[in-house]
Formats: C-alpha cells, structure tokens, sequence
C-alpha cells in the first residue's frame, strides 16, 4: 500500500527542484535515476507461496514473490528498463498495458517476442509516457490469474492536481488453489454460464479453459478480512488509484459515504465528473479523487456485477481518531455510475487526435454458446481471425457489435483510442484503450491514429474470452 503526502511532497519538490519520487521498494534507486534518468529494475518471475490473508498459502506465479508484483513508478520522459529473469516452468512475457510502447517491447508471445524461455532473461527498455496508470502483466497463457501483475505508475512532471495523500487499489479474482484460476479450472472449478448444459470439466480435450469460479476478491493481495484501512483525514483530498487486473470480473466499485470524482480514464485526463460507484472493466484504470468530510469508518465494496462477488466487503476506509467497530451504514446514494457517454476528455497534447476517418472495421464480437469456451471475433478463433491491414498514420475506426450473453472489456494493445459518442459538451472525447461493449446486441465504436507502427494485438481482457480466441491482429506496417 503505497501513501503519499502529496502537498508536502509537492512543496519539497518545488524549494529543491526534485520532481522525482520513488517510494517502496525502489527508494534505493531515486539516486542513480537522478543521475541518467534511467529506471533500472530486476522483475524475477517465480512460482511462490502467497498467502491472501486467509492464513493459509497456496502457490501462485509471482514477480518478486508477491501479488501484486511491486509497484513501479517512472517519471514521465524517463527510460525504464525492467529486467525480466524467468523462473518459472514455463515461457512467459510481460506486457506494460495501456503504455504505447514501441512494438518489440510489446511482450506479446509469438507476435512481438518469443517467450522469453525458463531460466532466460530479457531486457524491456522504453521511454515512460504518457503520464498515468497503468498495469503491467504476463501475457502468455493464464499466467496473469496466477499472480503475474502489478501496478506501473508514470508521474507526470508536473501534477495538474492538488491532492494531499494518494492509495493504489488493484482489484483481482482470486481462486483459492495451488495455481490459482487455471488451476481451479482444470479441477472443473468453474462459472455456470449462461445457457450452459450441465458441467463437466473446465478443459475439453486440449481446448481451452472455461472461467473459474473464484473464492476470493482482493485489494492490493488480500482479502478483506487481512485489509488495512486506508487512512484519511478529515479536509483531505484523497487520489485513488485504481485497476483490475482480474481475469474476468466487471466491478461496481463503491466507497462509503463518498461520492468519487473521476479525473482519469485510462491514464488520460477527464473533465473531472462525480460518481457514486465506479464501473471498471478488466484492464481498466480509473483515477478517482475522494473529499474527507465525512468522518466514519466505511466499507469499500462491490454492489453489483451479476456474479458471486456482489455485495462483498473488499476494504475499509477510515477516518483518523475514529476508532469505533463496525461500519457506518450507506445507503447510498446510488444515482450516478460513470458511462463513457456522459464524459468528457482533456486533450493534454499527448494523443492525436481523430479529425477524419480512412478505415472502417466491424468486429462481431461472439461465442460462448452453450457453455462453449471459444470466444470469436467475426466468426474465428485467434490466430485464425482475420488481420485488421492498415498503413502507418491511418486514421482507424472499429465498430463493435455484441452478440454474446457476455460483456467484452476490448483492448488495442500500443495505441490510445477515442470513444465514439462521447465528448458531446465540450467536443473533446475521452481517450481510453479498454472499453467495454456490453452484452446481448451492445454496441460501441472507437478510433485512433495509428501512429505506432507494428503488428499490435487487439482483444478482451477476459483472460478466458482472449484464450478462447477473441483476438485479433492489427498489421500496421509498410
Ligand atoms: Cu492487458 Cu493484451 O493486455
Ligand atoms: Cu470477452
């Protein structure tokens, strides 16, 4: 967990001319990144114990033997290289998400590097920016519900925003066995499905795994009962960062007795807009800022989302000097959860924007019939879905179309992306590269630049849906 005193921290920087902070584990290396303003840190790769508060450990895949893996933050423009030893019995990749990132340094298996085999190492260098939040997280198999993310912090030069303490918040569905969610599958630990027959076991004959059922839903790698408060004081501006990296669940994040003010969606500024509960997709990031003017002790919890999960308690906000048990009730209100249409984007000058369309792409975004586990975009299961073919610069536009019982948080790896629709006051979209398309005919439309040149992937972040071949590539190249 990761508290600053942001105001303090602002005023030291300005009377010494520091703008860099390093905290946690790489305070030890605020010196040398003074110097060339590089970032070098060591990611080992490991199969672990991990215990998630339950008092009991279960082995998970690790970076640096914890989950998350620790917490990397990177001053805008800096260079980070982040050595990735592997240690684990299998091949495995790292992808910064949501970073556009140059196209080798992508870690997409067999389409920007070869896995970067057991007992190997590799070196990821790339110039950190634009300012956000990101996450970081294996690309390769089921690697990522097994444990293999973090949180990728990019400060900016200069924070827009006055705020005096600021938390990360990473949400993840946890399966409580040795090897976590593909483990969990593998026994036929798995997610009733809409329309399914029957059971059976998650893997049929080589395919690949159906959703697990999960036990557990952590905040920053524990579960609610091992949760420590995040602190606040009364007057104070709060900034949450927060993620999900989970596999496959969709949260409605709601904090008690606080109302969150959006300022950032997917690393990129918002015209900062008030909401009850927080929606965020797997591979979303939002920013959120809480007021403290409301002294109690509060839950932080999941109020809907269709599964097991609803209801559940994941953390606890609290005032200090309060320090009476139990929770102060909430009832609400629950007028306003964020959608994408009624917001609003800050053009910050670090994205290009979208003035006319060259190229139109419709996804038909399918599968799942049945209890099936393949998951199609226009009717094929990735690598046999058709290439989207581009040249560098062209100004693209994907329409998706929903005909699933599933909602798909959509992903263009290496490019940041305008919604469609959005942007209605002021005229400036927000920018964004996850978005959900919800289920059952939903639709949705994005455009970009494409201004990073490579062959990039295009999928959902459903770790099941994307394994099960809702996938495609984007050939951007000459
Ligand atoms: Cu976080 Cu290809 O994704
Ligand atoms: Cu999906």
């Amino acid at each position: 967990m990761n508290a600053i005193k942001r105001r303090d921290f602002l005023k030291t920087a300005t009377l010494t001319g520091i703008a860099v902070m390093a905290s946690g584990p790489y305070s030890s290396l605020a010196e040398a990144f003074l110097k060339d303003r590089k970032t070098e840190i060591t990611l080992r790769a490991a199969v672990t114990e991990f215990d998630p508060g339950t008092g009991r450990s279960f082995k998970a895949w690790t970076y640096n033997g914890s989950v998350p893996g620790p917490e990397i933050r990177i001053r805008e423009g800096d260079t980070l290289r982040v050595r990735l030893v592997n240690n684990l019995p299998d091949g495995t990749t790292i992808h910064w998400h949501g970073l556009p990132v140059p196209n080798r340094m992508d870690g997409v298996p067999y389409v920007t590097q070869k896995p970067v085999k057991k007992g190997d190492d590799f070196l990821y260098e790339f110039r950190a920016t634009p300012p956000g939040t990101y996450i970081y997280h294996s690309h390769e198999g089921y690697q990522l519900d097994q444990g293999l993310y973090g949180v990728i912090v990019v400060e900016p030069k200069r924070e827009e925003r006055g705020y005096d303490r600021e938390y990360t918040i990473t949400l993840e569905d946890w399966a409580s066995v040795d090897g976590a969610g593909p483990e969990a599958s593998r026994q036929g630990r798995i997610m009733p499905q809409t329309g399914m027959m029957g059971m059976g076991r998650g893997r049929s004959a080589g395919g690949p795994l159906r959703e697990p059922l999960y036990d557990l839903y952590l905040i920053n790698g524990k579960v609610f009962q091992s949760q420590k408060p995040f602190t606040i004081k009364k007057g104070e501006r709060v900034r949450f960062r927060i993620t999900n990296p989970s596999s496959s669940t969709i949260y409605t994040l709601r904090i008690g007795g606080h109302r969150m003010r959006i300022t950032h969606a997917d690393a990129r500024p918002v015209s900062p807009y008030l909401v009850d509960a927080l929606r965020i997709g797997m591979g979303e990031r939002y920013d959120v800022e809480i007021e403290g003017n409301n002294p109690g002790r509060w839950l932080i919890y999941n109020i809907r989302d269709g599964s097991p999960v609803s209801g559940r308690p994941l953390g606890m906000l609290l005032y200090s000097g309060i320090n009476r048990k139990g929770f102060d009730d909430d009832p609400g209100p629950l007028n306003r959860i964020n959608d994408y249409y009624i917001m609003e984007g800050i053009d910050d000058g670090h994205v290009r924007p979208v003035d006319s369309i060259d190229r139109v792409f419709r996804m038909n975004l399918s599968g799942g019939m049945m209890g099936s586990p393949y998951w199609t975009i226009n009717g094929k299961v990735y690598p046999e879905s058709d290439d989207i073919v581009i040249k560098p610069g062209e100004r693209v536009r994907l329409e998706y179309f929903n005909h699933s019982m599933a909602p798909h948080p959509m992903h263009l790896h290496g490019h940041f992306f305008e919604v469609a629709g959005t942007g209605r006051k002021t005229g400036t979209r927000i920018r964004k590269d996850t978005i959900i398309v919800p289920p059952m005919m939903g639709r949705a439309a994005v455009e970009f630049v494409a201004d990073n040149p490579g062959v990039w992937i295009h999928h959902c972040h459903n770790l099941y849906h994307l394994a099960g071949g809702m996938a495609n590539l984007i050939r951007n190249t000459k």
